[in-house]
Parts: structure tokens; sequence; C-alpha cells
């Protein structure tokens, strides 16, 4: 069987470094360990008009901006298929079969679900096409037979949720469709990245993150203002480095070079970090380590994105073959889907000889 990779973003606004560690990174080291037969990543702007209906404004204006994110961190359109969801209309359509397969109680046990209401007040006045949004989640990594989805936990429910629907349809209809599997990141404090308050995941509503497109000096402010122990008020007091953004974002980014190259007295995190709770450690050291450490990270990313943003009508063919190449795919799953439904009718040449039958047989 052919291994397939599909993941996808909402448009809402640029990628944060809590994409980067949770699922963006991976993907870019799948798509060069070269074991993958096909790769695709979708910008989901039809997703994310589903609780922006009244600001498309917002969703047009991110489409480019995500996928300079994605080209910046090292995705590579020769590699991987760009596109973008909206311009593939097979995804409407099993979107439409899919929903048929999904009682309403089950989307009201989805936890990421339940949350995102929550979070946005929705109770009743939830949009449906938000509410069954993880159905049509279901149609974008079926229709590109995707067997593996690398993303942060909290889209595990919707790959559970893709499993059942696969398992539904194959039973009804005949073996068709492919069953994914989630791929999370190594490292689990990097599944979801708090926040520089410490409080959250990362999040633009919370304007507690710091961007991949952010410049060195927005990176350094947001970094010396990060919350640590607010019980490490002296630097000879205990520290606690579990809670501790800073030694979260270190634990995701800090390899033993950087400290090699910033940070000599510490051969690795698990000294500094015995340091810091033996007491002795300062908290402005540590964010000036741990900026450092970004810097290093966040610098190829920042200059591939400047060369793509003086190159814009290049990222815009990127998007325009990448979703051509997404739309001959998603056509051949729907074409299968539709005759294991048996709802080909004009390209099932025996249909019309089957309904002659059954009328003869009735007369
Ligand atoms: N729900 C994902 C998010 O909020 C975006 C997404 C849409 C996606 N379709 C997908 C992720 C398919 C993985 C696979 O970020």
């Amino acid at each position: 069987m052919k291994k397939v990779i599909l993941t996808g973003d909402r448009p809402t606004g640029r990628l944060h470094i809590g994409h980067y560690v949770g699922s963006l990174k991976r993907r870019v080291e799948l798509q060069n360990s070269n074991e993958f037969d096909e790769i695709y990543i979708m910008i989901a702007d039809s997703q994310a008009l589903t609780d922006n209906a009244e600001n498309p404004e917002k969703v047009r204006e991110n489409i480019l901006q995500v996928a300079l994110d994605y080209l910046a961190c090292g995705i590579d359109p020769n590699k991987t298929t760009i596109l973008v969801q909206s311009s593939i209309p097979a995804l409407c359509e099993l979107n439409m079969y899919y929903l048929n397969l999904v009682t309403v109680a089950r989307l009201q046990r989805n936890p990421t679900v339940k949350n995102e209401i929550k979070m946005r007040d929705f109770e009743a006045t939830i949009p449906v096409g938000f509410f069954t949004y993880p159905i049509s989640q279901a149609a974008d990594i079926t229709a590109f037979n995707a067997t593996t989805i690398p993303v942060g936990d909290d889209q595990l429910p919707m790959i559970e949720q893709t499993q059942e629907i696969v398992h539904k349809f194959n039973s009804i209809y005949g073996e068709t469709l492919t069953l994914p599997k989630a791929c999370l990141p190594d490292d689990e404090s990097c599944f979801r990245l708090v926040g520089t308050d410490g409080k959250a995941k990362m999040s633009k509503s919370l304007n507690n993150c710091i961007y991949l497109s952010d410049d060195t000096n927005t990176v350094r402010q947001k970094v010396m203002s990060m919350y640590t122990d607010k019980n490490h008020l002296r630097i000879e007091d205990k520290g606690n480095t579990k809670d501790n953004p800073v030694f979260i974002y270190l634990s995701c980014f800090a390899k033993d070079e950087h400290f090699a190259k910033y940070l000599p007295e510490y051969h690795n995190l698990q000294e500094m970090k015995e340091h810091y709770e033996r007491g002795g450690l300062g908290d402005i050291k540590c964010k000036k380590f741990l900026f450092a450490v970004l810097e290093d990270v966040l610098t190829p990313i920042r200059e591939r994105r400047k060369y793509y943003e003086d190159r814009l009508d290049e990222v815009y063919n990127i998007l325009l073959n990448g979703s051509k190449k997404a739309n001959e795919v998603a056509n051949k799953t729907l074409e299968k889907v539709k005759k294991a439904m048996k709802i080909d009718y004009f390209s099932d040449s025996s249909f019309i000889q089957e309904m002659k039958n059954k009328f003869s047989t009735n007369k």
C-alpha cells in the first residue's frame, strides 16, 4: 500500500512556534525522509470559514501567509503538494455522503468540538458547518487516501472520527476508503505548546504567541517578558522547571549544540534544569539563552520566508499547481466512492440494462 501524508491548517493567522513544534517540524522531517509516496498539505480555508462566515477577508489574507510559513519551514513544493481546500469540489461531495454516517450524539461527544464550542461561547448558536467540520475533515483525509496524519494532539479526536467513518463506509459499501493513522511529535511537551503567559495553549486569540515571522526584536521582547515560576523571586530561590514556559520551550527547541554555542557552562538541558531547581540560576539568564536558541531556529525560517515574500507570483503558482494535482486525486476517490455507493449512474454501463430487467420482471 502507498504511504501518503495529509495535513492542514486553517488560514486564520500566521503560524507560530506552537504549530512548528506541534506538527510543522515533523512534516518537514517526514517529507525529507523520502519514505512517503505522496505528501499533501492543505490550506483549510473552507474549514476556517465554518466559524468565520462574516470574516472572509481574514481567510483570504491568510492563504498566502500560511503558504509562506510552510515554505519558510522547509516544505518543498517539489516533494509536497500544497493545496487550497475550497478549490477541491470533490471534498464537498464526499462530505455530503459522510454526513449520513455520523450521528449528532457522536459529534457532540467529540472532545475537540466540545472544547471549541465552549471557547467560542457557541452553545445552540453554533453554525451547522462548524459543528460538522470533523466530517468534512474526514473527507479531506480520505480524498487523498492518506495513511499518516502528522498533527498535534488536539486533532486526535478528528482522526478517530475519520477512522469510524472509514470503517462504517467500508462495512456498508465495501472496501473503498483508506484507514488513516495520526502521527504525534516525539516530545510530549510539544503536543500543545503553552503560550508565553504559561496559561494555556499558544493561540492568537489569547495573544500569547511567538510567530514564525516575528522579527528579532519582537522575539526578544516576547521572550524577555515571558512568565516563569512565580515563586522564583530571587536568583538563589529554588525554581520549578516543570510548568515554567521558558523551560518548556527549551525542552522543545534547545539541543546540546546550543549549549556549546551559547551557554557552555552546561552540557545539556538536564544540567541547566538541575541548577535552576536547586537555586542560583536567574530567569534573565535563562531567557537570554532561550532567545539565542529561538533565533538560531527562526533565522533560516525568516530568510526563506523573505525569499518567497519577494516572489509571491511563484507562491501563487505553487498553490495553483498543487490544487490542480490535488483535484485529480480527489476526483478519483470521489468516483470510487460513488461507484461503491451505486450512484454512478452515468458512468455505469450496466445501469440501464439492470433497470430494464427490473421493469420487465415487474410487468
Ligand atoms: N483542523 C485542523 C486545524 O484546526 C486543520 C485541518 C483541516 C486538518 N483538514 C485537515 C488537519 C486534515 C489534518 C488533516 O488545524
